[in-house]
């Protein structure tokens, strides 16, 4: 067990608005050197450290020098059953998942098995200053009491779901809608709002879904409004076409959910590349939001999101950043931001560094309604928080001296950070991770 009360000091940088919206100055708080005290897992302090050190007594204080302490990143798309998988040549999505990933995911009936990749899973979130995020289970039960047992070990605040799929995938991992439904319904029960756990109701996506299972999937969210709900929509143009001969009566992708009622504040949808215009609209007046994954985009050759586009001041989407493992390439965020800077290039629409770390923290927390809870370091938060070291390797290091603003800083961390720049993750105020 660790003290009830800690206090780290460091320079902070973190979120208070969204920047796609707002003028920068009124969003962002930095602080060249503050003190965060934490106390029964919130921030019960946070100041510039002249500030504070009169009022700490002689309580420790852990100090990082030549870093930058932020809200722990959230990871909005995920699938852990495919940890072992990441970095499989060669496909497109519907092949990919069919060679590799439906192959993957039957193993996760034996519980022993999904246990020791939700172990390794975690360990590589935490080790990439991942404290929080939205999970993709298979359609067994036990991989997902798997995930949520040992995230409860960390206290950590973890989304997730079964997997709902009754065609277009192997019989070994097929359920019905009834199952789907009875199934889902018991996993609430038994995790939603457990400690930090809560429950993301989880139809995979279209082609894998009957009209059956998608009217009892939606007759649950209705059931259960606080949910999460999650899913993929608009991700790689044969997908689409796909869609379409499968459900010829919805206007697009984003319809055939629509009308089951399965888009709402707090429905996250993975990847959104090809939305059309009318979709975004509809998004829009739903209050649900997209998770941008663009290392999986550019490895499975599906595209590059717009977020630019996508935050249009007369139709504003929110959007969470996500690694979508194991089509995604990187447990890291810094590399999730990386490959974003990357897709906004390709859009002709690139926005800043700080941009880019709203969007890995509060940004995302905003994508899923928590962002009274995460994703941003201030009084009564959660205390979730990752420490980038500012001089992980040589090159980065070099690099550093010849950086003139903290805008130009933060790109250099997230272009050439990776997990090697994260030296301490805190979990509800427990150093969870340091190197
Ligand atoms: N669409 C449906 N399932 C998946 C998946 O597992 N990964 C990705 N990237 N897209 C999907
Ligand atoms: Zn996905």
């Amino acid at each position: 067990m660790q003290p009830n009360k800690t206090a780290i000091r460091g320079a902070l940088l973190t979120f208070q608005k969204d920047p796609f919206f707002h003028p920068m100055e009124e969003c962002l708080i930095y602080k060249e050197d503050a003190i965060i005290v934490m106390e029964n897992g919130k921030i019960s302090a946070v100041d510039d450290a002249d500030k504070l050190l009169p009022t700490l007594n002689d309580l420790p204080i852990e100090r990082y020098t030549d870093s930058i302490i932020t809200a722990g990143f959230i990871d909005s798309h995920v699938h852990y059953p495919q940890t072992e998988i990441i970095a499989s040549y060669g496909e497109q999505l519907i092949d990919w998942l069919n060679n590799y990933t439906f192959i993957a995911e039957q193993g996760f009936k034996d519980k022993d098995h999904a246990k020791e990749v939700a172990e390794i899973f975690l360990k590589e979130q935490h080790r990439n200053g991942v404290t929080s995020s939205t999970v993709f289970c298979t359609i067994f039960p036990q991989s997902v009491d798997a995930i949520f047992e040992e995230a409860e070990k960390y206290n950590m605040r973890i989304m997730a779901g079964k997997v709902c799929m009754d065609r277009n995938a192997p019989e070994a991992l097929l359920d019905t809608p009834q199952k789907a439904y009875d199934e889902s319904k018991a996993l609430i029960e038994k995790w939603h709002k457990k400690g930090r756990a809560e429950y993301v109701i989880t139809p995979r996506f279209i082609p894998t879904s009957t009209h059956e299972q998608l009217e009892m999937v939606g007759s649950l969210a209705q059931e259960f409004p606080d949910t999460l709900i999650q899913s993929h929509v608009s991700e790689n143009i044969g997908e689409i076409a796909w869609v379409k001969e499968l459900f010829p009566e919805a206007l697009d992708y984003t319809d055939a959910y629509d009308r089951y009622g399965l888009l709402r504040e707090r429905a996250i949808y993975g990847h959104g590349v090809h939305l059309t215009d009318r979709e975004l609209h509809v998004l829009n007046e739903r209050g649900a939001a997209v998770a941008h994954c663009p290392t999986s985009n550019f490895f499975l050759g599906s595209g590059a999101f717009n977020v630019n586009h996508a935050k249009a001041n007369n139709r504003p989407i929110k959007v969470g950043l996500g690694t979508d493992l194991g089509a995604g390439t990187s447990f890291s965020i810094l590399q999730t931001m990386n490959e974003a800077y990357k897709a906004a290039q390709m859009n002709g629409s690139p926005y800043s560094a700080l941009h880019t770390f709203y969007l890995a923290t509060r940004g995302t927390a905003e994508a899923l309604s928590l962002q009274d809870k995460v994703g941003t370091v201030a009084v009564g938060m959660e205390a979730d928080l990752a420490i980038i070291n500012l001089k992980s390797t040589p090159i980065i290091d070099y690099r550093m001296r010849y950086a003139n603003s903290l805008e130009e800083a933060l790109f250099i961390q997230m272009t050439l950070g990776d997990d090697r720049a994260i030296s301490a993750t805190y979990i509800a105020g427990n150093k969870i991770y340091s190197k």
